[in-house]
């Protein structure tokens, strides 16, 4: 496989063009109404890879208070950076915090706990994932809920494009020019439930011309999340929730 930097490094391209590849993606349409759903009015929320606040600042424009937690510094340079344009009685409901949610512990509960957009499946299943759900369980009040969107399994074991030299997304940039996507390889393993891929970023100027690349890897993990939460007080609340055809988003209960 080809060399290529973690997703959301510092100096990649993926945390850059997160807010632009998300915004072109029809398959997160609703998420945001989704978790809102989940929590009391006015209640709170804790996001496990809050990101460059996708979510994060929806939910505080619908009155939730919400606490973001993510590992990458240039996601969370991104949402500082949003952060400082809202109202500021938005602001005042949002708190950003750099941490790993497989090993947690903030001394606080919250009525809701999410863990979006397949941000579980960006660690390896097993002891990370138990830690996690460890996490949202210390994290909640005694019937509060966690939502936990995981990709399927049968997308995750698809192929990659038959042509990797044809782009997936071609999209204006903020700049001007544009960002081009493409898929440079992708594989699964069924012994250990992991994919990876390479996706190739390149922004091009206005007139055509590159004026960067980044060639970054993916992974993603999948095991039946259900035995882990409930090791760990969290039981089934509903059926998964459909989400875009390609994930499902998993609500567990605290007892
Ligand atoms: C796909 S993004 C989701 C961002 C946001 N929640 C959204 O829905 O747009 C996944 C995020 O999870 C973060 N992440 C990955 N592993 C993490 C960990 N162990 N602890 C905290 N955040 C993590 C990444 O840095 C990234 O920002």
């Amino acid at each position: 496989m080809a060399t290529a930097r973690p997703y959301y490094a510092e100096k990649g391209l993926s945390a850059a063009f997160y807010d632009t590849v998300t915004a072109a993606d029809a398959r997160l349409a609703g998420d945001l109404d989704i978790y809102a759903g989940l929590a009391p009015p006015g209640g709170t929320i804790l996001e496990l890879g809050a990101g460059t606040g996708r979510l994060t600042f929806g939910l505080a424009e619908r009155g939730f208070s919400v606490m973001g937690v993510d590992i990458a510094p240039a996601m969370l340079a991104q949402a500082s950076a949003k952060r400082a344009e809202l109202a500021p009685e938005v602001a005042a409901r949002v708190e950003l915090k750099r941490g790993d949610m497989t090993a947690l512990d903030l001394k606080r509960t919250f009525d809701l706990v999410i863990c979006p957009y397949f941000t579980l499946a960006h660690v390896p299943r097993g002891a990370a994932w138990k830690n996690t759900f460890a996490t949202a369980s210390r994290h909640l009040k005694s019937g509060g809920l966690a939502a936990f969107h995981l990709p399927l399994l049968e997308i995750m074991r698809m192929p990659g494009p038959p042509d990797p030299s044809q782009p997936v997304l071609d999209q204006p940039a903020p700049s001007g020019g544009r960002l081009v996507l493409y898929v440079r390889e992708r594989s699964f393993r069924e012994d250990v439930g992991r994919m990876d891929q390479v996706m190739e970023y390149v922004e091009k100027d206005a007139r055509g011309a590159v004026l960067r690349s980044s060639l970054e890897r993916q992974v993603f993990y999948y095991t039946d999340p259900e035995p882990l939460a409930a090791g760990e007080r969290l039981t089934v609340d509903r059926p998964p929730i459909p989400l875009g055809g390609v994930g499902e988003i998993y609500v567990f209960l605290k007892a």
